[in-house]
């Protein structure tokens, strides 16, 4: 076992640019994953940093996000066994669509507000052509890189602005990033063999979902460890703000509107976890409904609500809890970390129980 562990842990997690990503902290929350773990849970998975953690460690690894573009990660990078890219996919990907004319939604949603035309008509064609690839993890792992790509060329790595051409045109900033201004297309190739080379088989049958974790929870038996990583109410809890783009992408939506300046998507998903009336009500009922698993770990922040003291009273009545800390020394940690902020383990066992 102990050379299989090293042997998974040569593989690299492709650097994500994710609001809240733990990418930088997983040497940190390793140290709290129990050792008996057979079955582990990444429940708001995000990037899926944590989730490929669990995977190198041998763990069988269930992830999930209600966000499908982050669960095709999960079915690319977790999931996934064996299946990569080849040139022949490339050739597949990047071939002009016959179906061009029915795939033009980014063209006629984002031009001239987060690419030029030439882009999101390479982009409308990209996305005709994913189909086309022969299995569902090929498909995951072209979504998962391209939208990569996209937030590659975008400044600050995100859709909740309407800046990113003014930027794209500021000799200052492109000094600093090229990839302002290069072709979609040449920075998935330059990001491709990242991802080709995080596709491993860790002898387990690994499984992405792409629920809101309050329904999913009722549906999943022999779990040992969950992992709990939710927008931080009241400090960038808005993923769907902030990532629309990469959501519209990926499920082409056909029933939805496109509002103000970033043409962000309408009705937005229930999460139940970003906003603060329904924040505490659905903390309970995901505490509720995760009884039976034994170990819990839950990231949080200083500066969310409710409150550390509120929060970890909460999480008492139902484990045993101690509560861990990181200061970040820079604004480089995770969700809009600003230096002095905490990053908060809570790391919670099943309770003791006292006779008396
Ligand atoms: C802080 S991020 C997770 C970051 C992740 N640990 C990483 O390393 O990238 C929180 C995630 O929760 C997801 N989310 C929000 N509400 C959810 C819900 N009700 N069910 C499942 N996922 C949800 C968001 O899409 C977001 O990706």
């Amino acid at each position: 076992m102990l050379f299989e562990e090293y042997k998974y842990l040569d593989y690299q997690f492709p650097e994500p640019q994710y609001l809240g990503a733990k990418y930088t902290l997983l040497p940190w929350i390793n140290k709290f994953i129990p050792k008996n773990v057979k079955t582990a849970l990444d429940a708001f998975a995000g990037s899926q940093s944590v989730a490929f953690l669990f995977k190198q460690t041998g763990i069988r690894t269930v992830t999930n996000d209600f966000l499908d573009f982050n669960n095709k990660i999960g079915l690319s990078l977790i999931e996934n066994k064996t299946e990569k890219l080849t040139n022949d996919d490339l050739k597949i990907l990047f071939q002009p669509s016959k179906n061009k004319e029915i795939f033009d939604l980014m063209e006629n949603t984002f031009t001239d507000i987060f690419f030029e035309k030439s882009e999101t008509f390479f982009l409308d064609n990209f996305r005709a052509n994913i189909p086309l690839l022969d299995n569902i993890y090929k498909q995951a792992l072209a979504f998962a890189v391209i939208n990569r790509s996209m937030t590659r060329k975008i400044t600050m790595g995100h859709f909740g602005h309407t800046q990113a051409l003014v930027y794209a045109n500021d000799a200052e900033r492109i000094k600093r990033n090229r990839s302002l201004v290069r072709p979609i297309k040449e920075i998935f190739k330059e990001i491709l063999p990242n991802y080709n080379n995080a596709v491993f088989d860790n002898k387990q049958d690994n499984k992405s979902f792409n629920y809101n974790i309050l329904d999913l929870l009722p549906g999943i038996k022999n779990i040992d460890l969950v992992y709990f990583d939710p927008p931080y109410c009241d400090s960038h809890a808005d993923y769907q703000g902030f990532y629309h783009l990469l959501e519209t992408f990926t499920e082409y939506w056909k029933d939805k509107q496109f509002v103000n300046g970033i043409k962000r998507y309408e009705p937005q998903r229930y999460s139940g976890f970003d906003k603060r009336k329904d924040v505490i009500s659905s903390f309970i009922k995901l505490f509720e409904l995760s009884e039976e698993i034994p170990n819990w770990l839950i990231s949080y922040n200083n500066r969310s609500y409710p409150g550390i003291e509120e929060f970890e009273k909460i999480i008492s009545k139902y484990r045993d809890v101690r509560v861990e800390a990181k200061t970040y020394q820079n604004g480089r940690g995770g969700k809009g970390s600003v230096a002095g902020s905490k990053e908060i383990l809570f790391v919670c066992t099943p309770k003791k129980k006292y006779f008396i």
